[in-house]
Parts: C-alpha cells; structure tokens; sequence
C-alpha cells in the first residue's frame, strides 16, 4: 500500500511506505526538507501536521516543547506515516527546494590561502545554473580520485558565477593532496547542493558567526550574501586559529563585518605564543567559544551559524544553548575528515 504525503499550499505531494518517516518519504523523493540531525535531537525537521495517521517516535524536549506539541507540531524526522498525511511548513525558509545538480566544472585558478588550506575556484562547463543558498556545501569528484567525491562547502555566494571552496590539506590525505595538483582547465564533478545551515535570510536580528579553520568557506558566503542584499542584521563573527599562520581571509571578513550596524569581527588564536608579523586587525587569545562567551551573556534574537571542527562546532552548540539559543536557531556545519576513503570527506 503506498500512502501520500502533501505539503500544505505547496505543489509538493510524495508516495511513501507504511512506517516510513515524514523526512525519510521527502528526502527519497527529491524534495529538499531541513534537517539536520534525523534522530529527534536539533528540531530544525519541525513542521505542522495538519492530517493524517501518524506515530510520533521518541524525541527530545528541545527539539520539540509540550506547547509545540499541543500546537500540532512534529518532527518529520520521528514521524511515521501510516495513513496519507498533509503537513505545513511553519517557516518558509526553512524549506528551501534548489534542484540537485550534476555539474561539469574545470578549474578556473587554484592558489594557497594558509599552509594547508588551499582555495580552488571552479568555471561551470554544463548542467548549470547552480542554485543554493549560502552556508551549503557541494560534493566533488576529481578525476585522480574517481568514486571519492569529498564534501566542500561553497565559500561563493550564490549570485556569483565562479564556484569557490576552501580545501584544507589533510595529513595523507590522498584526495587533497591531489587537489593541490589540479591544473587550470582540469575538469571536476560537482553535485549538489546539500546541507541545511544555510542563511535564514527572513531574519532580522542578530546574526552570530563562529568559524574554525577552512569553516570560514561557508561564513564567508553568509556574510557576504547578506551584505550584498542590503539586509541590516548585526553581525558577530568569530574566526578561530590556533596560530597566525591559520589566518586567512581576515581582511575580507573586517571589510564585511566592522563598522556595519553594531556588528564587529574578532580573530581568536588558542595558541598564546602564536601572535606573529603584520595582520589586519587586533588578536584575541584562548577557544574561540571562550570569546564568545566572555562578549554575551544571552542570545535572545539571534541566530548562530557554525562551522569548523567537530569539538568547536560542539562546544560552541554547547555554550550557545547553555546561554538560552533554541536549537533551531543554531545552523551548525561540523567538518568531520574522510575517516576512510570510500567515506565523503567533510572538510570545508
Ligand atoms: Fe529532526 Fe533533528 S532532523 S530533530
């Protein structure tokens, strides 16, 4: 028996199986639905039930509040159908539909940004145009490297013809360090895009930004996205190294961020002893979290976008909810290395 299931005042309407979950039914069809981590945790899959024969799964608290519940909210991703169902999405952006694309890419230039990342800008050949939304990452196979795509985040926006990522060179990282081989006009397949920590541009409020390492490639695309639309959001962000040789960008960033309606940007080194030679503005010393937690005492209004390394990207989930931020408010992109190399590598 297949049974339906329809987005409220949307064209959206997909077959599922009994005991399917709303997410995995709409994931299986192609749609593109937020969520983040499919097991009732984050609450970023929250939608409205407005019918249907449903068993909600177990979930967290945070994910989903009893006047959540009473309000007919779910999570699609710890909600089984059982009979054709009709949901309604409660944010319009956090449903964002961008067709997944098969692009054929060449290199239009590659160049180092610090001593082990690299910045590769890609020229689009065929199956454009590509559509996505600031903060969301692409999968790339490169030709030496074939049935290895590896996961990279656009640090282009998405108005921008050029595709551009920051690739961090792994230790023994083969995929990488064929990248840093690539020659202009080398070809590269590029499949997207994916991934829910894109910019909620609907948001007027404070906008905090926590970037660790080559996770500067998606903030570098929200930010710039938001000052090219005009949108009056202040701005926070937060680049953390552990020494002055894993700066890069932060020119870029000041120019984007500082003088801005109340915003301000600040580059943390962990290592004390790291400060070195000329740079672009004022060093701060320790975790980049502990900055951010020295600067606010409570997040009301904001939203955070967070990406970097895993332990950052959890503590900084940490503190932020700690300090009173929902955790649908917090977009968060942890970069796991290639653990093995049939495994998508997540590094920027
Ligand atoms: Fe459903 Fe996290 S994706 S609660």
């Amino acid at each position: 028996m297949s049974i339906s299931i329809r987005i409220d005042g949307t064209p959206v309407e997909v077959d599922a199986e009994p005991g399917d979950t709303i997410l995995d039914a709409l994931l299986m069809a192609g749609v593109g639905f937020a969520y983040s981590c499919q097991a009732g945790n984050c609450g970023t899959c929250r939608c409205e039930l407005v019918d249907g024969d449903v068993l909600e799964l177990e979930c967290s608290e945070h994910a989903l509040s009893a006047e959540d519940q009473a309000r007919d909210i779910v999570l699609a991703c710890r909600t089984q159908v059982w009979g054709d169902t009709v949901i309604r999405k409660l944010d319009a952006e956090e449903f964002i539909v961008h067709p997944s694309r098969i692009l054929r890419c060449t290199v239009a230039s590659i160049d180092r940004l610090t001593h082990d990342i690299l910045r590769l800008r890609l020229d689009i050949r065929a199956g454009g145009p590509f559509s996505f939304s600031a903060g969301q990452y692409a999968s790339l196979e490169f030709p030496f490297a074939p049935g290895r795509a590896r996961d990279y985040s656009m640090a282009s926006r998405p108005d921008e013809t050029v595709l551009e990522f920051h690739i961090r060179e792994l230790p023994g990282g083969v995929v990488s360090a064929g990248i840093a081989g690539l020659q202009i006009g080398d070809a590269v397949r590029v499949s997207g895009p994916f991934g829910t920590s894109y910019l909620r541009s609907a948001h007027e409020g404070p906008v905090l930004l926590i970037a660790g390492g080559s996770g500067l490639a998606p903030i570098r695309s929200i930010v710039s996205t938001l000052r090219a639309s005009g949108a009056r959001n202040p701005v926070h962000a937060y680049f953390g190294g552990r020494a002055e040789r894993d700066v890069y960008g932060e020119s870029g960033l000041r120019a984007q961020v500082e003088g801005f309606h109340g915003s301000d940007a600040h580059v943390v080194l962990s290592d004390p002893d790291a400060a070195s030679g000329e740079h672009a503005g004022p060093r701060r010393f320790g975790l980049v979290t502990d900055a951010v937690a020295a600067d606010f005492d409570d997040f009301d209004g904001f939203k955070a976008y967070v990406a970097g390394p895993p332990a950052m990207v959890e503590a900084a989930t940490r503190l932020l909810e700690s300090r009173g931020m929902a955790l649908r408010d917090i977009h968060a992109d942890a970069f796991h290395p290639a653990a093995a190399p049939a495994t998508p590598e997540v590094t920027t």
